[in-house]
């Protein structure tokens, strides 16, 4: 049986990709699967944590004792997170959020004209960084994010975490984890950084939330 290093404490999560509709049938996504998301909302529900996790679209069950909210947009995950933002104990955010969506959904299925006519041109418009605007809040949680980079992996993630305003980044140590039941992870906050070793994800949440007990 897991400790209960949570017991009491109350955590938000996001996970999953959002999807940005282009119009009733169409839109932009990504190929995050949501597994990372829902393997932390799960530890930290073993810990004792009373959990809420906001979920794109993806096909997981819920994990016992998690509370779920579904969502699609980045607006709707903004939307469901921070009205709840302020009661957390901690925010998680592991969603894989579309920077821009299209700037306006069309109402009706866009129409490929007979006779071959022009290509249409989707105009994008930024979306809110959920993030960003949680570690802004008078009453922030203890904000943690997640980086996906290239290059200079630790370098590029710490400065990530500074803009955003945010006390601790998980950095993915590649290659791509996308629908992968393994990952290495690098934590880097203000102390400095500690690598979470290739494991399976549900092994590495279990660390992660140790490790966050013990900052909260
Ligand atoms: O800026 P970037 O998208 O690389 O930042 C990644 C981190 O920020 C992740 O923790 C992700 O969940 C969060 N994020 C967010 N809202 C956005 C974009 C990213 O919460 N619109």
């Amino acid at each position: 049986l897991a400790p209960k290093y949570l017991r009491g404490k109350k955590l938000l999560i996001t996970a999953g990709p959002t999807f940005e509709p282009i119009d009733p049938v169409r839109g932009i996504t990504n190929h995050s699967s949501g597994k990372m998301g829902f393997a932390i909302a799960r530890a930290a529900a073993e810990a004792g944590a009373e959990v809420t996790l906001v979920s794109g679209p993806v096909h997981l069950p819920t994990p016992r004792g998690v509370q779920r909210i579904n969502v699609q947009s980045a607006q709707q995950m903004f939307d469901a997170v921070l009205p709840l933002a302020a009661q957390q104990h901690a925010f998680i955010a592991s969603a894989a959020v579309a920077d821009w969506r299209p700037a306006l959904t069309h109402e009706h299925k866009m129409k490929k004209t007979e006779g071959g006519a022009t290509a249409p041109t989707i105009a994008m418009t930024e979306n809110p960084d959920i993030l960003a605007a949680v570690a802004r809040l008078p009453q922030a949680p203890y904000c943690v994010g997640f980086a996906a980079e290239s290059e200079k992996l630790a370098e590029h993630a710490d400065a990530k975490r500074r803009r955003k305003g945010i006390p601790l980044i998980v950095a993915n140590l590649g290659p791509a984890t996308f629908g992968r039941d393994d990952n290495a992870l690098l934590l880097i906050d203000e102390q400095g950084q500690r690598e979470l070793p290739r494991n399976d994800k549900l092994s590495l949440a279990r660390e992660l939330i140790t490790e966050l007990s013990q900052r909260l």
